[in-house]
């Protein structure tokens, strides 16, 4: 059976998630569900990433100095719970403080040294502790680093560094001929010009932090945390515990991370595997970032918007949609609640919801909700241009081809007016218009479950087809036309998007 392994960074958890985090959870979730869809079998990851100084000052701010880990226990038990609370389908939580871990990261970095990729050396220079990486006096605007809004600490330390120049000329080629390496393609210059030009060798231990990875044959030094975190990928996939899992799972397909964190993932990540022989992943594919209304999202602003409540006020579909609609996967955007309103409204309500209930009640009204013969309808090219962009995460794009199929759906029912055909008793094109209309449901259903999991599982029972698992989810049931047997039954039901309340 085909594996997918799909990933998403792991969590700092000096607070708690915000919708940005729970933007990159959500897309892997969709590409995990489209996979499995597809009847691969799949491995889907999220978790904390917990050896970073900043969550001990988080612990220190909440009076925990004494109980870092108890702390992030804690913490990363509320992480878990929210990501439950969104229901996303991981298969692994991963936590960078756990046994295994330490175990895969010991053996990599042992693996790293025999390579002879370790060197020691000293350093001195600017630290942004938000980052998690030094600086230079060129990233930073009156002199805070623009993205954490603080000004870097100076650290100089004795370290051990990692030869990230020796993979300069391997990462360039690797890059090159493997376009789906870097995606979006957008992306590419930025790391190319990157590795080409800027890349320096990396200081991979930290001789002044009390918390984190010891390293292996120095004890006194902590593992740098990305060095440490990074590797999470491959623990969850059996690294160190698990050869036959390792190997069944590894390489990833896809490692979705936001693109502040492109560089960690395109240069040091597959350097890192370089170094120690194993595959890179398939693809690293970077979103862009939002702003809330306009302005950057914030705890100083006091503008973080928490995600369970926005499943709490519109459920969890409008949630996942308006984020995948609105901002295209890739690209920047903003989110706005105001937005959200307007395309659960809109969008989910007036088209597709609406579509979906006027056509079952007109099943339900003119043939007593029993499926019609067979009719042809007009799929076009929505099944390869639905499928097209889920291979190349762009998913905005698969959302635009099933809704191209909505409008197309909506328009055919204001054309073939079945109420007029039912009044003139036109029984065959009264027939044939519904086994059109249920059947194109049927489709919108497979295109539209890995997003809008709850309108794909109530499209389905009304169809009469039963509950996901008990479907063939896969192409050639799902893309070919006339999957709907005739003589099936279907129901009404409620409305899949309920008119809101005005808040
Ligand atoms: N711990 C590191 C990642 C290590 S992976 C080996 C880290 N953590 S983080 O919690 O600060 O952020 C993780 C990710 O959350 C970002 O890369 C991004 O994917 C997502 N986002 C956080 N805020 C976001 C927005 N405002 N907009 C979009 N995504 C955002 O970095």
């Amino acid at each position: 059976m085909k594996t997918f392994y799909v990933t998403t960074p792991i969590y700092y958890v000096n607070g708690k998630p915000s919708i940005g985090h729970a933007y990159t959870a959500i897309a892997a979730d969709i590409l995990a569900r489209y996979h499995r869809s597809l009847g691969e079998e799949v491995a889907f990851q999220s978790g904390t990433d917990e050896n970073s100084q900043k969550n001990v000052e988080a612990a220190r701010a909440a009076g925990r100095e004494d109980d870092v880990q108890g702390y992030l226990d804690e913490m990363a038990d509320l992480w878990k719970r929210t990501f439950d609370a969104l229901q996303l389908t991981h298969t692994r939580f991963i936590r960078t403080t756990e046994s295994n871990h330490l175990a895969a990261v010991e053996m990599f970095w042992k693996a790293v040294e025999a390579k002879g990729d370790i060197y020691q050396g000293s350093y001195e220079g600017l630290y942004c502790q938000g980052c998690e990486a030094f600086v230079t006096e060129a990233d930073l605007v009156n002199g805070n680093c623009p993205l954490h809004q603080k000004p870097p600490i100076v650290l100089k330390e004795k370290n051990y560094f990692f030869r990230l120049t020796a993979y300069r000329e391997a990462l360039l080629e690797h890059i090159l001929t493997h376009p789906r390496f870097v995606l979006p393609e957008s992306r590419r210059n930025e790391i190319v010009s990157y590795i080409r030009n800027f890349m320096t060798d990396v200081s991979i231990s930290r001789e002044t932090m009390k918390w984190g990875i010891p390293v292996p044959s120095d004890p006194a030094q902590r593992i740098y945390v990305w060095f440490d975190a990074l590797i999470n990928y491959i623990t969850g996939a059996g690294y160190g515990t698990d050869q036959a899992a390792f190997e069944k799972w590894w390489p990833a397909q896809v490692q979705l991370v936001g693109k502040d964190i492109l560089k960690f993932h395109c240069a040091l990540w597959p350097a890192m595997l370089l170094s120690v022989g194993l595959p890179l992943p398939e693809s690293v594919f970077a979103h862009g970032f939002f702003t809330v209304d306009g302005q950057k999202m914030s705890k100083s602003l006091g503008n973080v918007v928490d995600p369970v409540e926005m499943v709490e006020r519109y459920g969890h579909d409008a949630l996942r949609y308006f984020l995948m609609r609105e901002i295209p996967f890739g690209g920047d955007g903003d989110f706005s609640e105001a937005r959200l309103q307007q395309r659960y409204d809109g969008d989910l309500g007036n088209e597709l919801g609406n579509l979906a209930h006027r056509v079952l009640t007109m099943a339900e009204k003119y043939v007593g909700g029993v499926v019609p013969e067979r009719a042809d309808g007009f799929l076009g090219e929505a099944w390869p241009a639905y499928r097209r962009a889920m291979e190349e995460c762009r998913l905005h794009d698969a959302l635009e081809a099933a809704w191209s199929l909505v409008r197309q759906a909506n328009q055919y029912v204001d054309q073939r007016q079945p109420w007029t055909l039912a009044k003139n008793a036109e029984t065959k094109a009264l027939a044939d218009t519904l086994y059109v209309l249920l059947e194109t449901l049927r489709h919108l259903a497979h295109m539209l479950h890995p997003f809008l999991p709850g309108f794909g599982e109530g499209l389905f029972q009304r169809l009469g087809l039963g509950t996901s698992d008990q479907l063939a989810l896969s192409p050639p049931f799902a893309e070919a036309w006339g999957g709907l047997e005739p003589g099936t039954q279907t129901s009404k039901g409620e409305p899949l998007f309920p008119k809101r309340e005005e808040s």
